[in-house]
């Protein structure tokens, strides 16, 4: 029964800006697990989205587009001059602080004046935000884009009334050996403690917030689940995202994907499938799986043509030269594994580099009978809810790596690590063979988990979290 307004701020809108040939732009869909978790939240919670639209537009087609983007989707675009973007989303965002926050170190590129720019897009959003908040708003920003943001807003917001500010953060919280390397270890620590509410996917991901800070700054002092500092206090917490199973299930059920479906079937014609979904970033593991699956063809000729691996790999962060050193690993790796194992008839792996669109993906994970997570390090991993709440037909296993969050959610999934490639690549075997009572169990209780932990509900928690400033009841892993 909240009456006032809720500002969500995240770098990435719903949808992303791309020029297209003739010098105009394309509206497509974003993709990622915060834009998914979003979406689906903004069905039921009204909020106004603000984020950088990925292109900066001509100053003559700024206005138009920001009424499109207001009218169609609720979103206020906050533009950013193409140099300073650059720095501050492929260079501080995602060569130092995402590989940092999945701790592998080896993966931050080499500084060119980054952290300047991520304070200054930081100072940008702000200056955005502050004319549009008023006394009682509910203002949550997500994700490490933005991790200065929220200390900016409570120093420029202090004369509001009632204001509640929270922080989300979508990516696994390292433990304090790693969050230290960090060079913005101490100003990140002071911006989320000027929050009400700090948001992680798991509690152990709050307790290593909760560490971090503790080394970084003087005078924190904890209970389990709230801390004080400088005078106040904040709530931190684990609160896993989620999706809303429904969307999965009718989805399966429309003509559009049935056809899709139909055709799948007939192409690879009693074949097993074996699916892969991921953003083609080496938090992802893909080269461990393309491994493991090669591994597993060596050890056993008998299944070659009988069963065949589907890797989607979306695209993202290109400009990013870890990103493409990785595309080329990866391509090259998966040529081999067709070279070696293929025939003229059949090749083990499809490889594609492409988004698809919602019937597409759905038709994909209905029609597979496995669904592969191979994450080295992944903060929740949506697409393993997906594959689950998309498999109530067939009933399809899925297998997780024990280094994604979810994996602590899903208990019945079979738990695989990445590394561990000889038994890898046996469970990939003995998944193939498992009997249909022991698909059918599992399932089940995965299907229990995605329908209990949704998105709606992990975005109503949060919200109530910071209206009621009341630790959750409900204990996340
Ligand atoms: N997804 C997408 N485009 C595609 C295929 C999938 O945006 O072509 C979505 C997918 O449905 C899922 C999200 O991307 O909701 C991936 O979220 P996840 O949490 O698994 O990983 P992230 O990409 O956020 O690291
Ligand atoms: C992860 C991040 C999101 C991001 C998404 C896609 O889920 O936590 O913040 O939006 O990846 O990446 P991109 O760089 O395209 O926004």
């Amino acid at each position: 029964d909240f009456e006032g307004r809720v500002l969500v701020i995240a770098n990435r809108l719903p949808i992303t800006i791309k020029p297209d040939a003739e010098g105009n732009f394309d509206y497509t869909m974003s993709s990622g697990g915060l834009v998914s978790g979003l979406r689906s939240l903004a069905r039921v919670v009204d909020f106004k989205w603000f984020g950088w639209p990925g292109l900066d537009v001509h100053r003559n087609d700024k206005d138009r587009v920001r009424g499109q983007l207001h009218d169609q989707f609720n979103a206020v675009p906050i533009f950013l001059q193409k140099d300073l973007a650059e720095r501050h989303y492929n260079g501080f965002s995602n060569s130092v602080l995402w590989p940092l926050l999945h701790r592998m170190p080896e993966k931050v590129g080499e500084d060119g004046g980054w952290s300047d720019a991520y304070l200054e897009v930081n100072e940008i959003f702000a200056d955005n935000i502050v004319p549009y908040v008023e006394d009682g708003d509910l203002i949550w920003v997500h994700d490490y884009h933005l991790m200065l943001l929220p200390g900016i807003l409570r120093e420029r917001l202090s004369k509001k009334k009632d204001l509640r500010i929270g922080f989300f953060l979508h990516t696994p919280f390292p433990s304090e050996d790693y969050f230290t390397i960090l060079p913005f270890r101490e100003e990140i620590c002071r911006s989320l403690l000027l929050c009400d509410v700090i948001g992680f996917h798991t509690n152990e991901y709050a307790r290593n917030f909760l560490d971090s800070a503790r080394t970084v700054l003087k005078d924190v002092a904890k209970s389990p689940h709230d801390l004080h500092w400088a005078g106040r206090r904040v709530i931190l917490h684990g609160f896993p995202i989620g999706i809303e199973p429904e969307e999965f299930t009718q989805k399966v059920q429309s003509a559009e994907v049935q056809k899709e479906i139909a055709k799948l079937e007939k192409e690879f014609n009693g074949q097993k499938i074996l699916l892969g979904v991921d953003r083609l970033d080496y938090i992802k593991g893909i080269p461990q799986k393309v491994r493991a699956f090669d591994r597993f063809l060596t050890a056993h000729p008998e299944w070659v043509g009988k069963v065949t691996m589907i890797q989607l790999a979306i695209p993202t962060r290109a400009d990013v030269p870890t990103y493409q050193r990785l595309r080329e690993e990866v391509e090259q790796l998966i040529g081999h594994v067709n070279g070696k194992h293929g025939t003229f008839t059949h090749t083990p792996i499809h490889y594609l580099y492409k988004s698809l669109n919602p019937e597409q993906l759905s038709a994909l994970y209905a029609v597979s009978d496995v669904c592969i997570i191979s994450s080295l390090r992944d903060g929740l991993n949506m697409v393993s809810y997906e594959y689950v709440a998309s498999q109530v037909q067939r009933k399809g296993v899925l297998m997780m790596s024990n280094y994604a969050g979810a994996v602590k959610l899903l208990p019945s999934c079979v738990a695989i690590n990445p590394w561990d490639l000889p038994r890898f690549a046996e469970k990939i075997g003995d998944v193939l063979d498992m009997p249909p009572e022991e698909r059918a169990r599992r399932q089940e209780e995965n299907y229990n988990v995605v329908s209990k932990w949704t998105s709606v509900s992990w975005g109503t928690s949060f919200l109530n979290t910071m209206i009621t400033l009341e630790i959750p009841q409900t204990e996340a892993p």
